[in-house]
């Protein structure tokens, strides 16, 4: 890992090479301790609505939330790369609309770039952005803001047509500018043949192993969301589970008043 700051620059260049390694964070210690296990990329995900903000889809969450916590994310984020993803209701409108919130991203926290989902349908979005200046991750297959459209959360990219129409979303969204894209929630043989067809990166969850790189919902992987645990997602912490023992054990130490002990209190 180097120490150098990560820019779109040296995420466009790891295309094929090391594997890009990116997880979601929402506020100042997510961000502070994933940029210190050597992340290349920090997103601010709208997955905050569902892990954080206990919302039951990415839906309802709002331009404020997002870029409150974006700023906060930022504040410990000092060598990843930040992006900032566009929630829904912010860009499907139109160009003007994306730019202006893309804007707000831009401005007033320190993500450096955006992300927002959908294929063909926002390519003049994403190249209106692109040629002014805003650096856009993609996000294709099953796009979460759809929920209500897909009818719940199922894999795309399935059969020759499902195969099709996501090699030209994929095609779509390169062609328009955009400098990586994420493939979530399709097979592994379509998210191998995104990405030995495309130029830019691919970054995958729940798309298989041959991505060039994965990402994962950080309160997923370490145990923090209690709801539902997604095949594709590999626990690597119980914080959950640890976090219920020790304000246990706090309280039962208020309790029998064990704490406080002499070295926690002043003369
Ligand atoms: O919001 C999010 O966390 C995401 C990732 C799943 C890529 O979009």
């Amino acid at each position: 890992m180097t120490d150098k700051k990560i820019t779109i620059n040296t995420i466009k260049e790891m295309k094929g090479g090391d594997r890009i390694v990116t997880v979601t964070a929402y506020d100042y210690p997510s961000a502070l301790y994933s940029d210190r296990a050597g992340v290349h990329i920090i997103l601010v995900g709208d997955s905050l609505a569902q892990v954080v903000l206990g919302y039951d889809t990415t839906v309802p969450i709002t331009m404020d939330e997002m870029l409150h916590h974006t700023r906060a994310a930022g504040r410990g984020c000092h060598r990843s790369l930040l992006v900032a993803d566009m929630p829904f209701g912010s860009y499907q409108a139109g160009p003007a609309q994306a730019f202006e919130n893309a804007c707000r991203f831009l401005k007033e926290t320190p993500a450096s770039t955006v992300k927002l989902e959908g294929g063909v349908t926002m390519a003049e979005t994403i190249g209106f952005l692109t040629v002014r200046g805003i650096p856009v991750m993609g996000h294709i297959g099953l796009m979460p803001q759809s929920v209500h459209q897909m009818g719940g959360y199922r894999i795309q990219g399935r059969g020759e047509e499902g195969l099709r129409a996501l090699l030209d979303d994929a095609r779509a969204v390169q062609d328009a500018g955009a400098y990586s894209i994420v493939l979530e929630g399709i097979p592994q043989e379509a998210a191998r043949q995104v990405t030995e067809e495309l130029s830019i990166p691919t970054i995958g969850i729940g798309a298989g192993p041959h991505c060039d790189g994965q990402v994962l919902v950080l309160n997923d992987m370490l145990g923090l969301y209690d709801k539902f645990v997604p095949k594709f997602v590999k626990r690597y912490a119980e914080l959950g589970q640890e976090m219920q023992r020790a304000v246990t054990e706090f309280a039962k130490e208020v309790t029998e008043g064990k704490f406080p002990e002499k070295e926690h209190s002043y003369d």
